[in-house]
This record gives structure tokens, C-alpha cells and sequence, in this order.
């Protein structure tokens, strides 16, 4: 049977038109994928709530999760949120378009299922052609969570996306993978101190260079039942395959020591075993399957991976997925950590 999911790739020569299309599907009420420079998006009219639901549907999303709101000037904003610090513009000024999402007081014009019934909006003025031009042609702010199936990896290809939601949506645009490969950074502006709730490529130092004081208001773990969620998001399992999974963090050489066991250990009991390594320590462990995120000392090759990674091995016949926890934590490397920390079932450090 035909899928009913169109694909409009870049490059091809009816990719002009498969973007028109695209824009009269969210005009319509449909929803589309498409890319951002973090990850790919699946979007829909941010003002039509029917619109909005079927996002949801597709992506088996909780309802009380809130949507990020994707604009493409900055006129959009104020459409949409009020009482705008002078620091959250601050923030806006230098970092958009790109990997930040804001979040502010929303105005009533948003409905209820974008903000997932809170009384706060998230903004985002994506850093991606395609996404920008989408937005532009359809005139109209465009909801969208990452377009995987809630829970799984998020995407970073169009593969990925009509994977998880091929005949569930109503196009993908294909632009290729995505830069960054991690969702953008979350900040709170609606507390009196800038919040992340969400690390990303832009690190809570680059926020507090720029408006001089931020808090951390996240954790590398899914939230217990009876915590109090700042971000609705950190109730629910992220990023997990379907694969147990397994984290390793310590010095280089007992990560080492402690991964080659488990390995060895599980061999014994007849089990197949898939490495999520370093280069270094790719060399060093062996297993039955392995998938490299790049040098150590690289965190941003390892961003642009990992979500592929996870999906590359997940579709492995393996048992166990350990992944070595010795990459640097720098800069973007926390944001990797934050996934990774959060896709594992157990934790071990040595
Ligand atoms: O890079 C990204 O941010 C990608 C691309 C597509 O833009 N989008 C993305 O969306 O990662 P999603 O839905 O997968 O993650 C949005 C996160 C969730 O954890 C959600 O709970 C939080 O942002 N969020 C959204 N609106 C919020 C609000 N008003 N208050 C608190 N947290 C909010
Ligand atoms: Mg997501």
C-alpha cells in the first residue's frame, strides 16, 4: 500500500513546490516534518488547536507536554507572549536564529494543547533554511515537539522521522541531517533568575555571559512521580531504545576495566553486546557490536551522533547496549551526558 506520508527532498527539482505544498498542509491544519539545525520537527499550526492535537496523536505525546513555538521574525513574538524581559531579548538578539528556546508568559491567542494547559509559551527561531521558509510560507507560528515517537531518540535524518511516523503525518522535508544533532537549550525567562531546563549547544556560561546570572534547573534523570517538573518533558523517559542500557562514567581506565567485564560476563551467559564508545576506547573494548561518537576530546561530533547511534545499535540483535562515559563533559558534552544519562537504565560509576 502507498504511504500517505509525501516525502519533498532538497536538491530535488520538485523541492520548491513540495515546500509550498508543505506550507498549504499546516495552513490546512496537517502536520509536517521538518528540519532544524538541531533536530527534525514535527509541525503544525501553533494557533489551531485541532491542528495541534494531531501532532500529539501521531508522536503518542502526553497531553500535558508542552509544544515549543517556532518563529521566523522577530514580530512573531510579541504575538505571542507578553511582559518580554530585556534580557530574554538580549537573549533573542544573540542567539537567534538558533539553538534557544525561550520560555515566557503566553498571550490567550495560544491554545491550551500547545502549552500543554500551562500559562507559559516556548519560543524558538530555528537556524535552518528550510524550517525558516516553512514557517514564512505557511504565515503562521508552527508547533513542534522532535519527530520521533515520544520516547525514542529524537531525529536527526528524514529516515529517522519516517521511521517512527511514516503514515502517521502528512509530509517529511528532507534537508539532510541536522547540525547539531542535540534539541535546543530551554530556558526559563519567566523566573527572576534565566533558568535552563534543558541544556543544549548554547551552555548555561554563554547565557550568563550574556545577561549576567542564570540558574540550573535540570537534572541528568527522568523525574520521579512526587517531583515537581519546572519542564513537563523531565517527567517522561527520553532518548531510551529499546535495548537495556547501560552507563559507565569514572576514570578512563576503570570505565575500561569495568566495560571489557560486563562484556566478558554477558558472553558467559550467551548474551550479545553493542559498545557505545569513544575512538580511544573503541581500541581498546571489544564487543559484538560498536558504534563510535568520535574522538573524546570532540563532544560536538558526538552531539551530531548520538541519537543515530542509539537508533544504529537499537536495530542491532544485541542484548545490552553499554555506553562509555568518557567523553568530555565541555561545552556541548554536558548536553550529551544529559541524554545519555537519561536514556541509560542504570547508571554505574567506577
Ligand atoms: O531543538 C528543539 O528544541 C527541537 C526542534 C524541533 O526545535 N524541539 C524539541 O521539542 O526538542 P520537544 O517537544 O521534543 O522538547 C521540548 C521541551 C520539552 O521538554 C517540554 O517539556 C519543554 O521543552 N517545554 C516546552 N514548552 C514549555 C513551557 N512552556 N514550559 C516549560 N517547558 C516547556
Ligand atoms: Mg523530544
Amino acid at each position: 500500500m502507498k504511504s500517505r506520508t509525501l516525502v519533498f527532498k532538497s536538491g530535488d527539482k520538485d523541492f520548491e513546490a513540495g515546500l509550498s505544498r508543505a506550507a498549504d498542509i499546516i495552513r490546512e491544519g496537517g502536520t509536517v516534518a521538518f528540519p532544524t539545525e538541531t533536530v527534525y520537527g514535527l509541525g503544525a499550526d501553533a494557533l489551531k488547536a485541532d491542528a495541534v492535537h494531531k501532532i500529539f496523536k501521531a508522536k503518542g505525546r502526553p497531553a500535558d507536554n508542552p509544544l515549543i513555538v517556532h518563529i521566523a521574525n522577530a514580530d512573531q513574538c510579541s504575538e505571542l507572549a507578553e511582559a518580554i524581559s530585556a534580557d530574554a531579548i538580549k537573549l533573542m538578539e544573540t542567539f537567534w536564529p538558533g539553538p534557544l528556546t525561550l520560555i515566557l508568559k503566553a498571550k490567550d491567542i495560544v491554545p491550551d494543547v500547545t502549552t500543554g494547559g500551562l500559562n507559559t509559551v516556548g519560543l524558538r527561531m530555528p537556524d535552518n533554511p528550510v524550517a525558516l521558509e516553512l514557517i514564512r510560507r505557511s504565515d503562521t507560528p508552527i508547533a513542534a515537539p522532535s519527530a520521533n515517537t515520544s520516547g525514542s531518540p529524537s531525529p536527526t535524518t528524514a529516515d529517522h522521522v519516517f521511521h517512527d511516523l511514516d503514515g502517521k503525518i502528512d509530509a517529511i522535508l528532507d534537508g539532510g541531517a541536522t547540525d547539531i544533532g542535540l534539541e535546543s537549550t530551554v530556558v526559563d525567562m519567566t523566573s527572576d533568575i534565566p533558568t535552563v531546563l534543558r541544556p543544549g549547544q548554547i551552555t548555561a556560561e554563554d547565557i550568563r555571559k550574556c545577561v549576567g546570572d542564570v540558574r540550573i534547573g535540570y537534572a541528568d534523570r527522568t523525574l520521579e512521580e512526587d517531583e515537581i517538573a519546572r519542564s513537563p518533558g523531565m517527567k517522561y523517559t527520553h532518548y531510551s531504545p529499546k535495548t537495556k542500557v547501560i552507563l559507565i562514567e569514572g576514570q578512563i581506565k576503570d570505565v575500561h576495566k569495568a566495560m571489557t567485564e560486563i562484556v566478558y560476563d554477558c558472553h558467559k551467559e550467551g548474551e550479545r553486546v553493542g559498545i557505545f564508545v569513544t575512538d580511544e576506547t573503541a581500541k581498546v573494548v571489544n564487543a559484538d557490536e560498536t558504534y563510535s561518537l568520535g574522538k573524546r576530546n570532540m563532544p560536538s561530533q558526538a552531539a551530531r551522533s548520538i541519537f543515530m547511534g542509539l537508533r544504529h545499535l537499537d536495530d542491532k540483535e544485541i542484548d545490552l547496549i553499554i555506553v562509555d562515559g568518557t567523553l568530555e563533559k565541555e561545552g556541548i558534552g554536558a548536553a550529551v551526558f544529559n541524554r545519555l544519562r537519561k536514556a541509560a537504565d542504570r547508571i554505574i560509576n567506577v
